[in-house]
């Protein structure tokens, strides 16, 4: 089982939009996939058409048995462990646990799914350390500004902290709009960077426009540029992978 994590410390800069389409490339390409939607505001349970169970217990999760909550998308292939409201509120069930209580949780599915993707909330709370422990690779989308870089290096010392080991960010340009200079000129200066992947997501209004068609950009828009950018994307994670 290949675990990846689309994380980063800010909010709105193409997390949900990464983990939707990265999990249904997987799909695509015959990888038995699931999408965990680990943000509570559910945006990519949203984006599959799934709505979260009123049911749901955040201790109940955190006991285990996580087939119970996984619900089949309109897709084969992929399947999605919904948000839940209660999400909000992982934090303190993880408060005082080991930080691979949730690594060892999803391992249990490992005979079930090649791939697990985790759309992560932003911020550094214990539910991003311990979704940094849990994946094999953790995907970090970066707006090519000045500050995102800034939050990045950031981000490489919140990982010492945690005792995450580097080696396993991959982080990718995100929603890079080639009419402003700052943008291709960060892009040129980073991307060589041993810890940035070649592959970037261009801004798109095809993007935005999932919100209206609930699905990904792949299959309202198999031709857009931004579908053929996330597949790009999921071929260079995959190729990259820790584990067979
Ligand atoms: N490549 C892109 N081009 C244009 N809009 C994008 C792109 N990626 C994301 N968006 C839009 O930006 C907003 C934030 O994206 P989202 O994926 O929800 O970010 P996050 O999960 O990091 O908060 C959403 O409205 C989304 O539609
Ligand atoms: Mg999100």
């Amino acid at each position: 089982m290949n675990s990846i994590a689309v994380y980063s410390s800010k909010g709105g800069v193409g997390k949900t939009a990464a983990a939707v389409n990265l999990s249904y490339s997987s799909s695509r390409r015959g990888k038995k996939t699931l999408l965990c939607d680990m943000d509570s505001q559910g945006a990519a349970s949203f984006y599959y058409k799934i709505s979260t169970r009123g049911k749901f217990s955040k201790k109940k999760f955190i006991k285990g048995n996580l087939q119970k909550f996984i619900c089949s998308t309109h897709y084969q292939n992929l399947d999605l462990l919904p948000a839940h409201f209660s999400f909000r509120n992982l934090d303190l069930v993880l408060d005082g646990k080991k930080r691979d209580e949730l690594k060892t949780l999803f391992n249990r599915l490992a005979d079930d799914y090649e791939v697990i993707i985790f759309d992560c909330p932003p911020n550094m709370t214990l539910l991003s350390e311990h979704l940094i422990t849990a994946a094999d690779q953790v995907v970090i989308p970066v707006i090519p500004t000045t500050l995102s870089i800034r939050a990045l290096a950031q981000l490489m010392k919140f990982f010492d902290k945690i005792g995450a080991d580097r080696k396993k960010m991959r982080a990718f340009f995100s929603m890079v709009e080639r009419r402003k200079s700052m943008h291709v000129d960060t892009v040129k200066k980073y991307r060589k960077k041993k810890v940035f992947l070649k592959a970037l997501v261009p801004y798109l209004a095809d993007v935005e426009k999932m919100g209206v068609s609930r699905a990904p950009v792949a299959v309202t828009m198999p031709g857009s540029p931004a579908a053929i950018a996330y597949d790009r994307l999921w071929m260079e994670i995959w190729k990259r992978r820790v584990r067979d």
